[in-house]
């Protein structure tokens, strides 16, 4: 049909394409049965008068879906709201216990550090008492004994001496005055020839002097260790090795006797082991099997300061 004059098509097409244009408020019918195909959201006709339906194209059909949507997204920002508020009171709880338990461990640390230093003073003022006072009196004694010839009453006296001698250095390791390595040297030492067990000490030397906190507790965990090849090993060689690698000390005591299945259950002197260790940053590793010895290596911070 060339140079139709026909108007244009009013199918669902075009009505979907003009409903973005509605009549101005003022000039829109009250209600209307037919839609005008020139103005969507307009209606022609005045009868029969029945309320238009909520049509998407026409405003209030518009408005309608739009507080439809106002709600909807007032509810979802309201839901968005709660679970936000809820996921970031959770946060802050978890945050908060985790910081108390942050304080918690590091007080327990401090503590530990404390403990270990006022155990070490206490265990020094002792030894001094010791070595101060019965010593004194008991050499006294000895002499006195010597001089009068009671040469029995003087030996009984110099076991006695000799005992409180040992009973001083153990509590405060005198030996320690010399050095880390002499010490070390004489515990093995002294190990090997009163248990017979085979004990040889490797030192990567020279050993820079480290502080007095982490000598003590080498020296401890060294004497402990041999205590349980002594108690529980059966073993016929014992190694002590240490050394320092990447700004730690190294510490292995390592024995060829009956080992142990399973994790050990440390009493108080694994456990104190563990405590020195750890109370100066380190760390304690424990291999063992039965019938293939027991090893014990602990690795601490050279600069480590209890
Ligand atoms: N060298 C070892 N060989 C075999 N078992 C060992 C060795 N060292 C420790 N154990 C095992 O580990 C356990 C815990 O050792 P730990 O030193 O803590 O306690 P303990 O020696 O029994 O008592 P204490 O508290 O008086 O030291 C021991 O009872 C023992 O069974
Ligand atoms: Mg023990």
């Amino acid at each position: 049909m060339r140079g139709s004059a026909s108007p244009p098509s009013s199918g669902p097409t075009s009505r979907s394409s003009s409903s973005a244009t509605c009549a101005p408020r003022g000039s829109r019918p009250r209600s209307c049965s037919r839609r005008s195909p020139s103005s969507p959201g307009w209606c022609s006709g005045s009868t029969p008068r029945e309320p238009l339906p909520p049509d998407p194209g026409c405003w209030p059909g518009r408005l309608l879906r739009a507080l439809g949507n106002g709600v909807l997204y007032g509810v979802f920002a309201d839901v968005l709201f709660i679970v936000a508020a809820a996921v970031g009171t959770l946060f802050l709880v978890l945050s908060d216990g985790r910081r108390a338990l942050e304080e918690r461990s590091l007080q327990l640390e401090q503590l530990t550090h404390q403990l270990l230093r006022a155990q070490e003073d206490e265990r020094r003022r002792i030894a001094r008492e010791l070595h101060d006072q019965a010593g004194q009196v008991l050499t006294a004694v000895k002499i006195e004994l010597d001089l009068e010839g009671r040469r029995e009453a003087s030996e009984m006296v110099g076991q006695a001496l000799a005992q409180v001698r040992d009973l001083s250095n153990l509590l405060r390791p005198s030996v320690l005055d010399l050095g880390l390595v002499p010490a070390l040297r004489g515990l093995v030492e002294d190990f090997g020839r009163r248990t017979r067990v085979d004990a040889a000490l490797e030192i990567d030397e020279p050993l820079a002097p480290f502080g007095p906190e982490l000598e003590v507790a080498l020296f401890r965990v060294v004497q402990e260790a041999l205590t349980n090849v002594a108690r529980h090993a059966a073993a016929g060689r014992v190694d002590v090795r240490v050394g320092v690698e990447n700004g730690s000390v190294r510490l292995a005591v390592e024995d060829d006797g009956r080992g142990f299945a399973g994790e050990p259950t440390p009493h108080l002197g694994l456990l104190g082991i563990r405590e020195r260790v750890t109370a100066l940053g380190g760390a304690l590793a424990i291999e063992s099997a039965p019938g293939q010895g027991f090893r014990l290596e602990a690795t601490i911070p050279t600069g480590a300061v209890a």
